[in-house]
């Protein structure tokens, strides 16, 4: 590959969207580098430029064409021998808008799909030997594609896909269309890829999909993952994570894992998107309000320090005042240590969007600033638990505002901030897994000191 036209080519590639998303950004920038050409770090380096689009909601629709548009205001890097910078937009974009995409962004070169990114490469050589658009997206995956390298954005973490769609088509969403029906991987080939990462120095290991508890009823007629959790607990990783679960398939097999395996780390994020069971009815999500607060009991019977976050939809079609409350009322409730809440943004083609839909924007904003208000005081009072205990911190890097300062995870996913010793860079601690006294708690993240200086 090295007399590819690609090789020594800029590329820089910029992802929106979700951890599935980002994932398949590293395999990108992996696919790329192995055909020579060069990763850089901002647009105007770049002579090839990437875009992972995401759709779930139309706010990111919307800054996708802003932000492709202002590239041709922007010169190609000095010394290339292309005539114009390559634009291509992949990820789930791409994937719903295939040629429109092309009328709509006319310097457009490339529109890619979810299941295709292995044709990039291709498709950027043919474009710089021959000019022209191209159009390449297929309706579905012929197989999971797994043998594409991958450039992990960090050596000790890696995100490692084990199914890709989704069959739950929840009414409000737009992935089962853009990311199709739920195709699980083999067992065989997940542990050989965990293995891989643990024998590169990999720390922690975050299980990707949709719906990670319904993995392996396409292949194996039964759902396996907790099988496949034991498998990979097996193998001995520090550190196991996984995302996302959808509540009606987390069953008790899977809960009791957080007791049995030391290193499936207690957190979970579990969405529960509404406490209303009308509203989970109309939304297909198939369990009640009641259901989801005893697995909630059962996780925090089995692990009672576990941490939990959760996604919140406001505003879904029909959402009546009590249906709100309930909602309000659940979230105060459970207790979670963080809620990622969202206000209801209509995808056209799912069947919510032909729902009758007339609550004023008004009353949907102060419905989301009020959940908002007690996230945030739940989230503080969640954290309370961790103050002067002694946790293990995963350390990452310095923190954006003040560069003596350590950031790291707990076991619970919650940020730890520690001074950085005297005489002591980042290089010392990145990677490594550490004790912390912690002293202080905040809302967000936890504040401490190393245990042993
Ligand atoms: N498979 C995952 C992720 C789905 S997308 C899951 O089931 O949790 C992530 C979140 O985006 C969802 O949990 C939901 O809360 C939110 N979301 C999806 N579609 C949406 C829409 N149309 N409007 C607002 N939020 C939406
Ligand atoms: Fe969307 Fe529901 Fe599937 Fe999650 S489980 S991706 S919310 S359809
Ligand atoms: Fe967005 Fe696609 Fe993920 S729509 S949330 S990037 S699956």
């Amino acid at each position: 590959m090295s007399t590819s036209s690609l090789a020594d080519k800029t590329f820089h590639v910029i992802t929106y969207g979700c951890q599935m998303n980002k994932h398949d950004s590293e395999r990108i920038v992996g696919m790329l580098t192995s055909w020579n050409a060069r990763e850089v770090s901002t647009i105007e380096e770049a002579e090839i430029v990437v875009f992972m689009t995401c759709c779930v909601r139309e706010a990111a629709d919307i800054r996708l064409k802003g932000q492709v548009a202002s590239l041709k205001n922007i010169p190609l890097p000095q010394g290339s021998h292309l005539k114009k910078r390559i634009v291509a937009i992949g990820g789930c974009i791409g994937q719903r808008d295939k040629e429109q995409l092309e009328v709509e962004l006319p310097h457009v070169d490339i529109v890619f799909g979810t299941f295709n990114l292995g044709d990039l490469p291709a498709l950027l050589e043919e474009i710089i030997t021959e000019g022209g658009q191209r159009v390449s997206v297929l309706d579905s995956a012929s197989s999971f594609p797994t043998d594409l390298p991958t450039k992990r954005e960090h050596e000790w973490a890696a995100w490692l896909p084990i199914s890709i769609g989704c069959n739950n088509f929840c009414t409000y969403c737009i992935v089962p269309y853009v990311r199709g029906r739920e195709k699980s991987r083999t067992m065989e080939d997940i542990l050989t890829e965990a293995q891989g990462l643990i024998d590169d120095g990999v720390k922690e290991i975050t299980l990707l999909g949709q719906n990670v508890n319904s993995y392996g009823r396409d292949i194996y007629g039964s759902p396996h993952f907790a099988q496949l959790l034991h498998r990979i607990a097996d193998l001995g990783v520090e550190r196991i994570r996984f995302a996302t679960s959808h509540p009606k398939d987390l069953n008790d097999e899977v809960i009791r894992a957080f007791a049995t395996l030391p290193n499936v780390m207690p957190a979970l994020h579990l969405p529960v998107q509404s406490g209303s069971n009308t509203i989970l009815k109309e939304m297909n999500r198939r369990y009640t309000r009641e259901h989801y607060l005893e697995i909630v009991a059962k996780l925090r019977d089995v692990r009672p320090d576990i941490a939990l976050s959760t996604d919140v939809i406001v505003g879904f079609p029909g959402e009546r005042e009590e249906d709100f409350q309930d909602t309000y009322s659940l979230i105060d409730e459970v207790g979670y240590n963080q809620v990622f809440t969202f206000i209801y943004s209509k995808r056209e083609g799912t069947p919510a969007a032909s729902m009758v839909d007339n609550t004023p924007h008004d009353v949907i904003q102060s419905r989301f600033d009020s959940l908002v208000d007690l996230v945030q005081k739940r989230a503080f009072e969640m954290n309370l638990r961790y103050n002067h205990q002694n946790l293990e911190v995963l350390f990452e890097s310095l923190s954006k505002r003040d560069k003596t300062i350590l950031t790291g995870r707990s076991p619970h996913n919650i940020t730890v901030h520690v001074p950085l010793p005297e005489g002591k860079t980042l290089s010392d601690f990145q990677g490594k897994i550490l004790s912390v006294d912690i002293e202080e708690t905040k809302t967000w993240y936890l504040k401490g000191q190393l245990t042993h200086e």
